[in-house]
Parts: C-alpha cells; sequence; structure tokens
C-alpha cells in the first residue's frame, strides 16, 4: 500500500518522539512492503516562532493532501505568557475542529511487564482494558458565548443531538468489536445537555442490540476509575468529562509515556498522537519514552489504513521490549533495565524485523 502521513513534531520531546514513532513505521514499511510518504510540517509553539501562528496554512495544506496525520506534542513555558491566539494548544484545537476531529479514543490497557508502575494496587489495576471515547469538537470548550469581564466569566455547554450520535454511534461500533460493552458518563441529574445525552444513547442502543448499555455520573464514574477499573469496556462521554476521566485512567498503566491516542471522524482519516505533552523537564536529554507515540502509529496503522497485523505486530514489539527488562526512566519497575530513547526504539525495530 501505498500512503500519505503529514508529520508535525511539535515542541519538547514531541520531535524526538516523532522521530522514534517514524523510525518503526519506517521498519513496518520494509518488512510489510508498503510505502509511506512523509510530509514534515510545524504545529505549536515552533510554528509561532518560525511564523507567527501555532497552526500555519502551509501545515493545514499538508494534512489536507494526507491519508493521516502524525502528532508529537506541543507547549513550552516559552510561550505561556502569549495571548491566547498564539500559544501553542490553540495550534492543537484547531486542527480538531478543522479537520471535524469529533471522537477522541484512548485505550487504557495495563501492561503485564509494568504492573509494579502503576500507583492503584497490581490486583486492581491487573488486566485493566478500557477505551476512552470523548467528544471532541464540542460541548464547554467551544460553545459561545465565552467571555469575561471585570465581575464575571461566561462559558457555555451546548451539544446538538447530531453532536451526541455521531459520537455514541462511534462507541457502539468500537464496542462491537471488544467485549460488547458501554458505559455511556454524564451528569443527566443536573445538566440538561446530559439529559439529551442519555435520551440519545436510549435511542441508538436500538440499533446495537448486541452491545450492553449502562449510564453512570460522572462522579461516580471517576471513583469507579480507579477502585474498579476493570468493570469498563467502552466508556462514552462529552468533551470536558472525557478529558478529566481519561487522564485520570492514565495512571493506571504507570505511566502518560505508554498511552496512545487517536482523534478521528467518519470516514477513517484521523491525527494521532501521545496522551503526553511536551514534557520540558526532560526534552532533548535522549530520555521520553517513545512508546505512546509509537503505539500511536499502530492505531494509525489500524484505524486509518486498516492495517491490522502491522498494527499488532508493533504493539508486541513494544511489550516483547518491555518483558526483556528494558524501559526509560519514566518507569520504575524493579528489576528493569534504564534505557534511552535511542536504544528503547532500536530494541523496539529488532523485535518488528524478528517477528
Ligand atoms: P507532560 O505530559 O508534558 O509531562 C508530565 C510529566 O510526565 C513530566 O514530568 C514529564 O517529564 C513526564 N512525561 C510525559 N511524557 C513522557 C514521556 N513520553 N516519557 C517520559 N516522561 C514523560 O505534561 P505537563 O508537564 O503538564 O505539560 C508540559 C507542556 O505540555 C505544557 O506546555 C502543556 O501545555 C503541554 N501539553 C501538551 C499536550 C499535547 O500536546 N497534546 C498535552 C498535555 C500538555
Ligand atoms: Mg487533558
Amino acid at each position: 500500500m501505498e500512503k500519505t502521513i503529514a508529520v508535525l513534531p511539535g515542541d519538547g520531546i514531541g520531535p524526538e518522539v516523532t522521530e522514534a514513532a517514524v523510525k518503526v513505521l519506517q521498519s513496518i514499511a520494509m518488512r510489510y512492503g508498503h510505502t509511506f510518504h512523509l510530509k514534515h510540517a510545524l504545529i505549536g509553539g515552533s510554528a509561532v516562532d518560525a511564523h507567527n501562528s501555532p497552526l500555519p496554512e502551509e501545515t493545514v495544506a499538508a494534512c489536507e493532501a494526507s491519508d493521516a496525520i502524525l502528532l508529537g506534542a506541543v507547549g513550552g513555558v516559552k510561550w505561556d505568557n502569549h495571548p491566547a491566539h498564539l500559544r501553542p494548544e490553540k495550534g492543537l484545537l484547531n486542527i480538531r475542529k478543522h479537520f471535524d476531529l469529533f471522537a477522541n479514543i484512548r485505550p487504557v490497557k495495563a501492561v503485564p511487564a509494568l504492573l509494579g508502575s502503576s500507583p492503584l494496587k497490581e490486583e486492581v489495576a491487573k488486566d485493566v482494558d478500557m477505551v476512552i471515547v470523548r467528544e471532541l469538537t464540542g460541548g464547554l470548550y467551544f460553545a459561545e458565548p465565552k467571555r469575561r469581564s471585570e465581575k464575571s466569566a461566561v462559558d457555555t455547554l451546548v451539544y446538538t443531538r447530531r453532536e451526541i450520535e455521531r459520537i455514541v454511534d462511534q462507541a457502539f461500533e468500537i464496542a462491537r468489536g471488544r467485549r460488547g460493552k458501554v458505559t455511556s458518563v454524564d451528569k443527566a441529574n443536573v445538566l440538561e445537555t446530559s439529559k439529551l445525552w442519555r435520551e440519545v444513547v436510549e435511542e441508538r442502543k436500538a440499533a446495537y442490540p448486541d452491545v450492553e448499555v449502562e449510564h453512570m455520573l460522572v462522579d461516580s464514574a471517576a471513583m469507579k476509575l480507579i477502585t474498579d477499573p476493570r468493570r469498563f469496556d467502552v466508556v462514552v462521554t462529552e468533551n470536558m468529562f472525557g478529558d478529566i476521566l481519561s487522564d485520570e485512567a492514565s495512571v493506571i498503566t504507570g505511566s502518560l509515556g505508554m498511552l496512545p491516542s487517536a482523534s478521528v471522524r467518519t470516514d477513517g482519516f484521523g491525527l494521532y498522537e501521545p496522551v503526553h505533552g511536551s514534557a520540558p523537564d526532560i526534552a532533548g536529554q535522549n530520555k521520553a519514552n517513545p512508546s505512546a507515540a509509537i503505539l500511536s502509529v499502530a492505531m494509525m496503522l489500524r484505524h486509518s489504513f486498516g492495517m491490522h497485523s502491522e498494527a499488532s505486530a508493533i504493539e508486541e514489539a513494544v511489550m516483547g521490549v518491555l518483558e526483556d527488562g528494558y524501559c526509560t526512566g519514566d518507569l520504575t519497575t524493579a528489576g528493569k533495565r534504564t534505557v534511552s530513547t535511542e536504544t528503547f526504539v532500536t530494541k523496539v525495530i529488532e523485535e518488528v524485523e524478528r517477528e
């Protein structure tokens, strides 16, 4: 197969982990006979420095001419005092909105070799395997009015029926390919948008008789995520609840450096990025854990290109290296050997070539 991928390394450790992920992608191309054309472009703080915009037109054009987008991370103290339109994260919000990437998919899976790194007790974190599906282009983060005065501030929470339907359908489809259970998280005892959300889930479930559905209030979900995470298969929720719950769930695996994500729409186009940020504290030190970026490439291959064996080969290679006892410094499991980003990637590529 021949595919074009826009590569947006971003800031901080973004370029390091993206370069690692691209190396693994190239090893997959060799092994399986694919051709990946890469279009590098700027986003975030590095784009502000070069073009005075966190999402320059050239970057949007490169993405439009591609089949998928691979992103590193954006942000850093250097840009913290810039006005809102010149902040790195504005680049991320804008690219999601521009490409209508309404579904953020975050798998959270316990890694057997890393159970000791989780702050949760091993018997709680063991065998966790869930996917959080977060609505990404609506709700409080986008709806107008949004304004400030001296004495007050306003944010607006709006959801249309259509916006809810498409994210809920996405969650049902994902559940079908897994254990067949959807937990819909809302605050329907208080919020009108949540009442509509619950109504839509009840309507849509008729189309998926093979999927079991439960509703859960967000406060209770926040508690169950860390006391009984194995009970979840697919969790679907609105933008802000999903933002908070997915970061909470990320602790189960022991490090932000292990978590990939996809932001997609219905035609297969998507943006793939690690969940973590630009980690300025370790940038440029060859210390970053590239697993999240590498696993994001696996999600891209599976979701946007339908390359299932290739995606599994990457996931098995990463798990294999961890099981062999190698990890980066963010993971504290006893008995592991701490290696650099570069060494870790070399090991992953050796595994891909060996499989
Ligand atoms: P962060 O995720 O960058 O870092 C949090 C902690 O985890 C740090 O101690 C960092 O060293 C560590 N860490 C993160 N990823 C790691 C990896 N791959 N390997 C090893 N250790 C890793 O979050 P923080 O510190 O809150 O934010 C730093 C900057 O990143 C800020 O400017 C923030 O706005 C931005 N950010 C960007 C995101 C994105 O691009 N999607 C998401 C979150 C934050
Ligand atoms: Mg977040």
